[in-house]
């Protein structure tokens, strides 16, 4: 079994983590936007009272700042005998803190999560860039992704 880097430790995205920099981590992926701390609770409490289906982690370092992000969304389907598929989003390990498998161990953490579920698949989006990581991760290339945006 993989293990962390010393002093490290992975779980669940706790209401309280807007203090511990879980935005910044995210800003390394993508366009976050000015998100005061009354939204990111209110988003936190919108996704715990859902039906489930969220699971959001995160890695601290030894110093408990938030380091690495993911999340995985299980989405429940008629087909396939009332199936579920694992979505993979929003990857994030902070600048200085890549290549030291973190991102490898937050998708094998999600992926545990997925198939404990009962996904029979997860699947996710990402670059050309990203392709080599996932490969890594035990992806294979399938599909296409189509967007349209509002
Ligand atoms: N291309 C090819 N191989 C890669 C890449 C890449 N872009 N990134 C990492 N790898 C390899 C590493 O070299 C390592 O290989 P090894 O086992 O042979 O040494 C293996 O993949 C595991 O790498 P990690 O150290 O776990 O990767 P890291 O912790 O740096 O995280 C990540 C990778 C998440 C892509 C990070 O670089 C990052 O946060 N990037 C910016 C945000 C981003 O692009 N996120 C993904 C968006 S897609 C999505 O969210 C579904």
């Amino acid at each position: 079994v993989s293990a962390l880097p010393e002093g490290y430790t992975i779980r669940p995205l706790q209401r309280g983590d807007f203090d511990q920099g879980f935005l910044d981590v995210l800003r390394v992926l993508t366009h976050v936007g000015d998100v005061s701390k009354e939204e990111f609770e209110k988003r936190w409490d919108e996704m715990k009272a859902g039906a489930g289906g969220y699971h959001i982690l995160v890695i601290l370092d030894e110093k408990e700042k938030i380091v690495g992000t993911g999340a995985l969304i299980v989405e429940r389907k008629f087909i396939h005998h009332l199936g579920l598929v694992g979505h993979i989003e929003d990857i994030a390990v902070a600048k200085d803190q890549q290549g030291k498998k973190l991102g490898l161990r937050i998708i094998q953490a999600l992926d545990y999560v997925a198939e404990g579920t009962g996904c029979y698949k997860t699947i996710l989006d990402c670059s050309e860039a990203n392709e080599g990581f996932y490969v890594k991760c035990g992806f294979k290339r399938a599909g296409l992704e189509m967007a349209h945006y509002y």
